[in-house]
């Protein structure tokens, strides 16, 4: 984060003598990013960081994606019990999207971590969907809960445990979240940078000389969580490490406790915001999605889809308008509410939209959101400026009837010949009561001058929407 922090216990000056209660010097560490140029902590160390040893290779983390030269709208359907529990909050981690400069991952541990882990390749966003616990980091702990935004810089040790979740009396989760038995601890969606650019809040809601959160912004410095204590374990053993980067998990073994730190002070440190907190922009007429943008980092953005008011002009259609994405690929992932106008998207599932298919409002969306003033769902999306790849993971939990679910008429009354595009009323027609080379656009032409209109029955007459059926008012964006 680009503001001054501080936690514990800090001499007077940097780089000046600082002892322990023993009389031996702490172990100053700059935690620096751009070489000496970017963003920086420096941290106080019980022992030298440099202490370690037994640099052991455990397993492999490159991705590996298919399809990659295949284009299409895809659904990914991890909720319910898709993704059973697995692993721990590293092990467990299921990447399903991702390019050269971000993965994206799902994680429904089935364990508590044993070791302290580190990401040395890049930035984490845990985006907490079930579950609490509190992550102790090497620069302070934070609790966190549902719907908290984690945001874990590259370089930072960690490690995440979990409350387990328990049923009531009733024979049902507390928390009012997914069966115990299929979600033990929690759940979470993962977005990481792979190209060495860091996460933070989009450039054009900070000042351009010191960082400081702008009026405009739709959150700000109070709504973020920092570190807070415990800070330092004072323990000697051998304390396993594992290590993210160059695609591949290594092992380090610390002779002590590897969160030894006693005090921090600087503008790199992990921190919590929830997605309640962020408070949507809203307009008279249809606002684009990057007022829902929240976070950035080289070559993608993080956006939070929140309940909120909706357009409040008299005429404002409430939907998106059709769109195209002509550079880049998204990713929803949906969080909770209504998604009754999203044929089979339910709590948990991904839809990704690859860059230059347009896609807008399921048929028959558009009339029924007419007179909604609010919208109670919640999701987050990862819009990338490169071509997103799905994985094998991704593909062995697709929807493949979702790139067909825009079939359907749009506009009933057309087709039936009750209502016409400049307010007359025509008979219907239908392409099959035409010869091929008489098409009925060109018949209707000729009878209504200066009128178009589409062919009927082209959409796909069959199945057809009736306006307002099986969508819900609430559902109003179609990412
Ligand atoms: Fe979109």
């Amino acid at each position: 984060m680009p503001f001054y922090s501080k936690l514990g216990l800090l001499p007077k000056k940097r780089h000046v003598q600082f002892r322990r209660p023993d009389g031996c010097l702490y172990s100053e560490e700059l935690f620096g990013t751009e070489g000496f140029s970017g963003p920086s902590s420096t941290m106080y160390h019980i022992h030298p960081p440099t202490q370690v040893y037994g640099w052991t290779p455990k397993y492999s983390t490159k991705v590996e994606y298919v399809e990659t030269d295949i284009m299409r709208m895809r659904h990914t359907m991890t909720g319910g019990h898709r993704l059973p529990p697995k692993g721990d909050s590293v092990t467990g981690r299921v990447v399903l999207y991702g390019n050269a400069d971000c993965e994206m991952a799902v994680c429904n541990p089935a364990e508590q971590m044993s070791y302290h882990y580190k990401n040395a390749q890049g930035d984490e966003c845990i985006f907490i969907h079930f579950g609490s616990g509190v992550c102790h980091t090497m620069m302070g702990t934070l609790k966190f809960g549902p719907k908290d935004y984690l945001v874990i810089p590259k370089g930072v040790i960690y490690i995440m445990v979990w409350d387990k979740r328990q049923n009531g009396a009733d024979g049902k989760p507390v928390d009012g979240g997914p069966p115990v038995e299929n979600t033990p601890y929690g759940r979470f969606l993962l977005i990481e940078t792979v190209n060495g650019s860091h996460l933070g809040p989009p450039r054009r809601y900070v000042s351009k000389e010191h960082g400081q959160f702008l009026e405009h912004a739709p959150y700000c410095e109070r709504d973020l969580r920092l570190p807070e204590l415990p800070l330092t374990w004072d323990q000697k053993g051998d304390f396993p490490v594992r290590i993210k980067a160059r695609d591949l998990i290594h092992e380090y073994v610390y002779h002590y406790h590897p969160l030894d730190i006693v005090g921090w002070d600087g503008c790199y440190y992990p921190y919590v915001f929830n997605i309640d907190d962020f408070a949507p922009i809203t307009g008279k007429l249809h606002m684009p999605p990057p007022i829902h943008q929240t976070f950035e980092a080289h070559n993608f953005v993080i956006c939070s889809f929140c309940p909120r008011l909706l357009d409040y002009h008299p005429q404002a259609i409430k939907v998106p308008y059709n769109h195209s994405n002509l550079d880049s690929d998204e990713v929803l992932y949906y969080v909770e509410g209504n998604f009754g106008s999203r044929k089979g998207i339910e709590v948990g599932s991904l839809t990704a939209h690859p860059q230059g298919i347009p896609h807008g409002p399921h048929p028959g969306t558009i009339e029924a959101s007419l007179a909604a003033t609010h919208t109670a769902e919640l999701a987050v999306m990862c819009d990338t400026f490169r071509p997103l790849h799905p994985t094998k993971a991704a593909l062995a939990l697709d929807d493949t009837k979702y790139p067909a679910s825009w079939q359907g008429e749009h506009f009933p009354g057309l087709s039936s010949g009750k209502m016409h595009l400049n307010g007359a009323t025509v008979p219907p027609v239908h392409a099959a009561a035409f010869p091929r080379e008489v098409h009925p656009v060109d018949v209707i032409r000729a009878a209504v001058p200066q009128v178009i209109i589409p062919a009927p029955g082209t959409n796909g007459a069959s199945g057809a929407a009736k306006p307002g059926a099986g969508v819900s008012t609430a559902n109003v964006w179609a990412p």
